[in-house]
């Protein structure tokens, strides 16, 4: 702020402008704090009391529609009305700066990217972007200032977070990536491969009901054994080929991988270890989660800061079509080398076996 109130009580005269600079000032809080809270109300439940308002979400135009939490089912939200600037409210800038993340959840499709995301973004000291931007995929010659607008404001304590499942398998982001900044943290949520692929087939098949079956994209021959890598299904879930071109540019300990099994049946620890491999503070404990059985997923408790539960949206934990065991086990020997590979890389064992 431009005022120095000095330490010792002035003549009369200037202390009175002081404390109606006072009044001024704290009316100004009132108004700014009002305000928040009205953004924290349309926020659908999201509300972070006397936190900054949230990031320009509507700004952002290659996102797929994925359901937030607590979107209502049917269509997704339409974009809020653009906000009127907060100068024209308070006459002062907006807190904080909108920074290039520090953190990138970057895969994989179907492994609960969006779980982790909607869990970490309950931190104080993490504000993140709510759509996929796409940046280092699609939208890269945008260039970094587009990229950085998108971004949520933050102050000097926070990190700034997004989550594009899809970099982890685009060849070019790791060096894009690196670029921007060789300390980027990374965050990979890695499931199961094949019931990754399945996942990823049910997710398909309800927006292209007319595709062929998951063993005819499965298999170039099934009779031989042959599974078609070149299906993307497929393809994603060669954790250990996709990971080589992020070794050769981050150090292994610059990548974190959360198991989407764990995030399941433990979320509070595995939330826990990507508090510290972030370097924040362990703020999500056990009590923000409870397990909601008829969905068999974790939610977010009810809290003073935000007033309504919060679960994933109808889509996720969404029932997998049935897949013929056999093909299952086929598909499961076919990962099997290319998970120990995996494991060995990260030096950690998911058990998908
Ligand atoms: C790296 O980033 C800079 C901007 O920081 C940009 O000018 C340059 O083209 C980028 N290089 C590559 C290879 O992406
Ligand atoms: C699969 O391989 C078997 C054995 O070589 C062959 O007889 C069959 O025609 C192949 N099927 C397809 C669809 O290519
Ligand atoms: C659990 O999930 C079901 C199905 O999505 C939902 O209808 C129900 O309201 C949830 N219950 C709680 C306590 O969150």
């Amino acid at each position: 702020m431009a005022l120095r109130v000095p330490g010792r009580a002035g003549p009369p005269q200037a202390r009175r402008a002081r404390r109606l600079l006072f009044a001024f000032t704290l009316s100004l809080s009132c108004t700014y704090l009002c305000y928040s809270l009205l953004r924290c109300c349309d926020g659908r439940g999201r509300g972070r009391l006397l936190r900054a308002p949230r990031g320009p979400r509507a700004a952002v135009p290659p996102a797929p529609p994925e359901p937030r939490p607590c979107a209502p089912p049917g269509p997704p939200p339409r974009a809020p009305a653009p906000r009127p600037a907060a100068s024209s409210l308070s006459g002062s800038p907006k807190p904080g700066t909108k920074r290039l993340p520090q953190a990138l959840i970057v895969g994989v499709k179907k492994g609960g990217t969006r779980a982790v995301l909607e869990f970490i973004r309950v931190h104080p000291d993490v504000r993140a972007l709510g759509t996929e931007p796409h940046f280092f995929d699609r939208n890269y010659g945008r260039g970094l200032d587009w990229y950085r607008s998108l971004m949520p404001r933050t102050l000097e304590s926070q990190i700034t977070l997004e989550k594009t499942p899809s970099y982890f398998v685009t060849q070019e982001a790791p060096r894009r990536i690196f670029n921007m900044s060789r300390d980027t943290k990374l965050i990979v949520v890695v499931r199961n491969p094949v019931t990754r692929a399945i996942s990823d087939y049910t997710q398909t098949l309800s927006k292209k009901p007319d595709i062929p079956t998951f063993e005819g994209l499965s298999f170039r021959n099934r009779t031989l054994g042959l599974v078609d890598v070149s299906w993307n299904a497929i393809r994603i879930g060669l954790y250990a080929l996709h990971l080589e071109g992020w070794l050769r540019y981050f150090p292994r300990a610059q990548i974190h991988f959360v198991s989407g099994e764990r995030l399941i049946t433990d979320p509070a620890g595995e939330m826990g270890r990507v508090q510290d491999f972030l370097g924040i503070r362990r703020f999500l404990t056990d009590k923000h989660f409870y397990f909601n059985k008829t969905k068999g997923f974790p939610c977010l408790r009810r809290t003073e800061a935000s007033l309504l539960p919060r679960c994933l949206g109808k889509s996720k934990g969404r029932a997998h079509v049935q897949i013929d065991p056999e093909v299952i086990d086929q598909l499961r020997e076919f990962y099997r080398p290319h998970n120990i590979k995996f494991y060995e890389t990260v030096g950690q064992d998911f058990r998908w076996e």
